[in-house]
Formats: structure tokens, C-alpha cells, sequence
């Protein structure tokens, strides 16, 4: 048993986890970190990072095809090697993991490799958590903050055999190496639409069901209508209001049976039902919290539907020096959200200590970015149109296009526009959504100006340089005054 006690002690080595053991260490204190498979955790090995390095490959893919030859690239015959693009894919992955672990060492932080588990204690005398490894070892932390993640939702009847019927792991595993001749993709959320993208680029036929009436249902309706035209292009069939049944591997191919979401629960049986078939399937319907195993009912600690429940403020659970971060928690599923968390979680836990440079924070989720790489990708902060008209807000919408703007032009990005949301008669700025080239770059500039309560004043009267892409942001600010220079036909109001 080691004799140490350490300062925090982190289970899950994700983004929540790596970020919060270096934030800690920072604040001078001594930390163990718990992982039981590779630092960087969901995001950078199955999540984030995978998918968007495979999304590099097919933004330049569908570049070279649509404008390649306007750009004076002719005679240029092109041969995908999906192959190729996934070793890439595990080159990225390998370095960053490989720099997270120097990192924490570089901040000499304790890596232990093992499946943490909760063993007793309290927040008086510290807590014991057990780690299975190789060998079982025993630590002891004054606090620990859980960030044990997520993982995809299994449902008995989509029969998941990681053969066929595939999770987005299984697809983002180093040796996946396969473009489906036919795709058929359960779930039109954020990863079925970024995956569907992908390999719709590189040559399968995609099919896609969703339950709802709209694929990524929270965003815009015109955001999303937009996409769909993208999605039209690549051939991707979506069909929506489809409740899936269930999937079965027919030995050469899968099936998916179906019948309309209006069908009440107890009319399933009798409903008239649909098939769908494909050679491989995807199932994108959602994670599941990965907190079992955890010795939380040992500790008393507060669960619902496997979300370790947690004061959203604090991030402590109901146990004391106990907190949760990330995924596990069921928040809003999303690295940076993750990253956040950290911080917040870190500082309170410390502060709890006393004796590290460090105040209590108190979590604020007004302002989180979201981001869709699919083609065009798309990037979204605050209110959505319909939130704000729900919540009594006057809107004033600006909204700009790429077509207008001189450095889209000349990238030939014209696909897409800019909208920005401002409170009528304070023009104070309250949601932005935008499809397009840099979507996700330009929502960081209107995240920081709701974060500090700026109006679409400040951000038309500040210097954009020319060209490029982030005068989208100037010219839609002034739009929602009916003042962009480059939009015609619009009355101004102040
Ligand atoms: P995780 O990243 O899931 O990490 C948890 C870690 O804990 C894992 O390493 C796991 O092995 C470890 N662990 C679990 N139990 C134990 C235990 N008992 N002991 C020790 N270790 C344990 N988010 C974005 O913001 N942008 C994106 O572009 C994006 N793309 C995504 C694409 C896909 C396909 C998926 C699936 C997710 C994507 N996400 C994206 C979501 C993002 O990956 C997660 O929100 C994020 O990884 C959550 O971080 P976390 O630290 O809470 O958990
Ligand atoms: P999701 O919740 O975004 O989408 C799941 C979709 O499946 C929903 O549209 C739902 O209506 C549909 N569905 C559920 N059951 C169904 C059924 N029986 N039949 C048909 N459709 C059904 O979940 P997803 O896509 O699995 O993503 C999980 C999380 O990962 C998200 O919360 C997201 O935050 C995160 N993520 C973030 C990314 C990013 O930031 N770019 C990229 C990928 C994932």
C-alpha cells in the first residue's frame, strides 16, 4: 500500500481529466492521475480529434473536386485511399497522446494505469480509491474528481457485433480501414451527420434514419436547411420521423426495420413497418454515462440513469470532496464543456484545502460554443431564435452572407451565411449561429462578446482586418442595425 496522500486524485484521464490534473499541479498541489486505457480519453482516441483529422481529408477532397480546376488545377486525376487518411488519422491521434503524457509528467503529475474505484474515506481524513491494473494498488487523495466520460448508447435490439452493426469506436478504431459500398447511419445527431459526411465524400452510399423531423435538431432550422442542400449533393438519403426497430446482420449486409415516429408506443406491433439495408450500419443515437464499477453506491453518492448527479455550480456530488466532471455527469457532452468543468471543479476542490493560490469559481453555462464539422461545418453560441422568442426576447436578426464577402470569393467558400441574434432595443448580443467556411472560428469571436454583454455596436465599430473571413462577423453585427456595407436593400434602424 503507498504511503502517499496526494492533494486530488483524478479517476479518467479524457479532456476532463488530463486538463483538471495539469490545472491542479499548476496551483501547486500534488495530484494522481487514474486512466484505465489512453490519456486524451473519448475526444482525442474515438472522438474529436479522429473525426476531424478524417474530416481534413474530405473538406480537401471535396475542394479539389468542386474547385480544383477554377484554381488552375487541371489534368489532376485523383484516387482516394481511405486506407491512407486513417493512418494519418492514427499519426495525429498518436502525437497528441503521446504530448498530453509528457505533459503531465512535465508537471510531474502521478500517471497510475488501472481502473480507479472509490474504496472509502471521507473528505476529513481522505478518501481510498483502489486502482485494477496489473496488480491491484492502493492510493489515498484528500479530494477526488471523477471523469470517467461516456460511451456509445447500446440498445439489445440494434444487435451492436462490432462486426457490421458498428458504434463509432468501432469505426474509429486504427485498423477500420473499410468504405462501405452502402452506409445506412441510425441517427441523425451530430456524429451520424459529421460520419455521414465523411464517407459519403470517400464513396459510400449513404442512407441515414432519424427519429426526429429534423437531422441536429437543435440548431437553426435555417442552418439546417442549408446542410441539408450540402447533404442532398453528396447523394446522403435521409429519412426523418423514422423510429428504428431494430438492425440485424444478415450474414452479407444489414437491416433495419422501422415504422413512423408518429406511432404511439402500444400501436408498435400493428403499424406498418419499413426496411432499410445496407452492407455496414452505423449507430449514432446517443452515449451512456460510463459510471458503473465506480464504488458510487458504496459511497452514497447521488446517480440517475448512470449521471453522477452534481451541485452545477460546484460540481460536487452530494458526498463532500467528491466532484464530477465531463461526460459522466450528463451535462452538455463536449470536450471544451469537459475543459471547463476542470477548472471549476479544480478550483473549488482546492480552495476547499485552503493553502493554494486559488478562489472557489462557480460554473456558468450561458455561454458555450458548439461545433459540427460537417460540410459546410457549422458553429452556434447562445440563444437560437426560437429559445429567445420562448423567453419573451425582442429580437433583432442580422445575417450576412459568405457570397458577399471579398476573401470567401476569392477562397471560393460562398456557401453559407452568418446570423447574429441581439436584444432589439439594446442591441446587446445574445446568440450567434453561422454555416460555413470557419464557422466554428467565427462563433469564438461572438462567444467572448456575450461573454462580456457587448452590442453589435462594438462589434461593427471594431477594426476587422481585410480580407478575410472574420469581417463575416462585422458585417453581420451591422446587418441587425440594417447597416452592412456590403448588403443591399435593408432599412437601418439604430
Ligand atoms: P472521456 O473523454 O470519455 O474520458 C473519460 C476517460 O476516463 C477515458 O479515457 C476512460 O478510459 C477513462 N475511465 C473511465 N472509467 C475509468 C475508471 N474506472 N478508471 C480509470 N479510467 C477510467 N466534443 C467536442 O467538443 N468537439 C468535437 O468535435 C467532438 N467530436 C466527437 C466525436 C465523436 C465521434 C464522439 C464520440 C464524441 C465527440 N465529442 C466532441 C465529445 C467529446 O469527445 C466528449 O465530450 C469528451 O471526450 C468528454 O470528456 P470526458 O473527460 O468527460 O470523458
Ligand atoms: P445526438 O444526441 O447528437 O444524436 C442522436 C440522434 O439519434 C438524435 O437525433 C435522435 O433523435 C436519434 N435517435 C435516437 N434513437 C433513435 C431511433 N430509435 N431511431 C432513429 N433515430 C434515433 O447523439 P450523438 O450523435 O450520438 O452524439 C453524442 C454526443 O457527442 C453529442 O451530445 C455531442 O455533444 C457529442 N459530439 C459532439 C461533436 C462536436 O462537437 N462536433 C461531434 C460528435 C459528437
Amino acid at each position: 500500500m503507498s504511503e502517499k496522500i496526494y492533494d486530488v486524485a483524478i479517476i479518467g484521464g479524457g479532456p476532463g481529466g488530463y486538463h483538471g490534473a495539469i490545472r491542479a499541479a499548476q496551483y501547486g498541489a500534488k495530484v494522481a492521475l487514474i486512466e484505465k486505457n489512453k490519456l486524451g480519453g473519448t475526444c482525442l482516441n474515438r472522438g474529436c480529434i479522429p473525426t476531424k483529422a478524417l474530416y481534413a481529408s474530405t473538406e480537401l477532397i471535396q475542394r479539389m473536386r468542386e474547385h480544383g480546376r477554377e484554381f488552375g488545377i487541371e489534368n489532376c486525376p485523383m484516387t482516394l485511399n481511405f486506407a491512407r487518411a486513417v493512418e494519418r488519422k492514427n499519426k495525429v491521434i498518436e502525437e497528441l497522446v503521446g504530448g498530453i503524457e509528457s505533459l503531465e509528467k512535465a508537471w510531474k503529475n502521478d500517471i497510475y494505469w488501472g481502473r480507479g474505484k472509490l474504496a472509502g474515506g471521507d473528505a476529513e481524513n481522505g478518501f481510498n480509491i483502489a486502482i485494477e491494473g496489473e496488480t491491484t494498488t492502493e492510493i489515498k487523495a484528500k479530494r477526488v474528481i471523477i471523469a470517467t466520460g461516456s460511451s456509445p448508447a447500446l440498445i439489445p435490439a440494434f444487435n451492436i457485433d462490432h462486426e457490421r452493426i458498428l458504434t463509432s469506436d468501432d469505426i474509429l478504431d486504427p485498423n477500420f480501414k473499410i468504405v462501405p459500398e452502402r452506409l445506412l447511419i441510425i441517427g441523425a445527431g451530430v456524429i451520424g451527420c459529421e460520419f455521414a459526411n465523411i464517407f459519403a465524400t470517400f464513396g459510400s452510399k449513404v442512407t441515414m434514419l432519424e427519429y426526429l423531423s429534423s437531422p441536429i435538431a437543435t440548431e437553426e432550422p435555417m442552418i439546417i436547411k442549408e446542410l441539408r442542400k450540402k447533404m442532398d449533393a453528396l447523394g446522403i438519403e435521409l429519412h426523418v420521423s423514422q423510429n428504428v426497430l431494430s438492425i440485424e446482420n444478415t450474414g452479407s449486409g444489414v437491416k433495419a426495420t422501422t415504422c413512423s415516429a408518429d406511432v404511439p408506443r402500444d400501436q408498435i406491433d400493428s403499424a406498418e413497418k419499413f426496411t432499410y439495408e445496407a452492407d455496414y450500419c452505423l449507430v449514432s443515437i446517443g452515449r451512456a454515462k460510463e459510471s458503473s464499477n465506480l464504488g458510487l453506491e458504496e459511497m452514497g453518492i447521488e446517480v440517475d440513469r448512470g449521471a453522477i448527479q452534481v451541485d452545477r455550480e460546484t460540481l460536487e456530488t452530494n458526498v463532500k470532496g467528491i466532484y464530477a466532471i465531463g461526460d459522466v455527469t450528463g451535462g452538455i457532452m463536449l470536450a471544451h464543456v469537459a475543459y471547463y468543468e476542470a477548472d471549476v471543479a479544480v478550483a473549488n476542490a482546492l480552495n476547499s484545502l485552503g493553502g493554494f493560490p486559488v478562489t472557489s469559481k462557480k460554473a456558468d453555462y450561458s455561454v458555450v460554443p458548439a461545433t459540427i464539422f460537417t460540410s459546410p461545418n457549422i458553429g452556434s453560441v447562445g440563444f437560437r431564435r426560437d429559445q429567445a422568442k420562448r423567453q419573451g426576447i425582442d429580437v433583432a436578426m442580422g445575417r450576412f452572407p459568405f457570397a458577399s464577402l471579398g476573401k470567401a470569393k476569392c477562397m471560393s467558400e460562398e456557401e453559407g451565411f452568418l446570423m447574429i441574434l441581439a436584444e432589439k432595443n439594446t442591441g446587446k448580443i445574445i446568440g450567434a449561429s453561422c454555416i460555413g467556411a470557419e464557422a466554428p472560428e467565427l462563433i469564438a469571436e461572438i462567444a467572448l462578446a456575450i461573454k462580456h454583454g457587448l452590442t453589435v455596436h462594438d462589434l461593427g465599430e471594431t477594426i476587422h482586418s481585410h480580407p478575410t473571413i472574420s469581417e463575416m462577423v462585422m458585417e453581420a453585427a451591422e446587418d441587425v442595425v440594417g447597416m452592412a456595407i456590403h448588403r443591399k436593400g435593408r432599412p437601418s434602424f439604430h
